[in-house]
């Protein structure tokens, strides 16, 4: 089911100016999760934010693997809904390679990840991510998540030119394997 291509909709980028600008007024940087924001979900910005903050290592499928910060779990085979998929996100898993993507999750009195301040934990033990993101933000990509990744099965060569877009040369490994040779592993990111 696709969401994202009614035909007589605003240009993409006034459609990105309207979410943004929706979403700064409907969210308060709060790492409590937000209720769905009101209108059609912008599943190219999800894309595009989980391209840059996830994929890395959930790769472009979900499926994530081993890589710096230990085996990302799969997010096509999660259980987890919006709610904990944002919190998730905002606030990262103590103990594991999952980074906190709010820049406050863990600063101030406010304890609003998961009853835990900076006090309460040891140095190391929840990482930030690279880049913080905002309340929003978050929940476009959970979002995305739920719309394009979760229960999707395993990832083929639609799900990857649905990715990285039709004709992309990247998604040829997923056509009938190369004669002769062995299987190409899927691309990274
Ligand atoms: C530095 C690597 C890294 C990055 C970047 C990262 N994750 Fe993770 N993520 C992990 C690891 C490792 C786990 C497994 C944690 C565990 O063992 O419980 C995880 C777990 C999760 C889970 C829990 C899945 C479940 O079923 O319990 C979700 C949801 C998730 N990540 C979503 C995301 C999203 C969305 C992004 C981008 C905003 C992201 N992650 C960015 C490494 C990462």
């Amino acid at each position: 089911m696709r969401r994202d291509g009614n035909a007589g909709s605003p240009s993409p980028l006034v459609r990105g100016l309207l979410v943004v600008a929706a979403l700064l007024a409907v969210t308060g940087g709060m790492a409590r999760a937000q209720p769905a924001a009101p209108g059609p979900v912008d599943l190219e910005l999800g894309k595009k934010l989980y391209r840059a903050n996830c994929a890395g290592c959930h790769k472009w499928h979900g499926n994530g693997g081993g890589g710096y910060g230990g085996d990302a779990l799969s997010l096509r085979h999660t259980t987890l809904d919006r709610d904990q998929i944002i919190t998730t996100i905002g606030c990262g898993r103590p103990g594991t390679g999952m980074p906190y993507h709010l820049r406050d999750a863990y600063e101030g009195d406010e304890k609003k990840c998961y009853g835990l301040g900076q006090k309460d934990l040891s140095p190391g033990m929840v990482l930030a991510a690279n880049a913080f993101l905002r309340q929003s933000e978050i929940g476009v990509i959970a979002d995305y998540v739920l719309a394009r990744v979760k229960g999707r099965g395993e990832p083929g060569y639609d799900d990857c030119l649905e990715f990285f877009g039709a004709g992309s040369r990247v998604c040829n490994i997923f056509k009938s394997p190369v004669e002769g040779g062995p299987a190409a592993p899927p691309p990274g990111k």
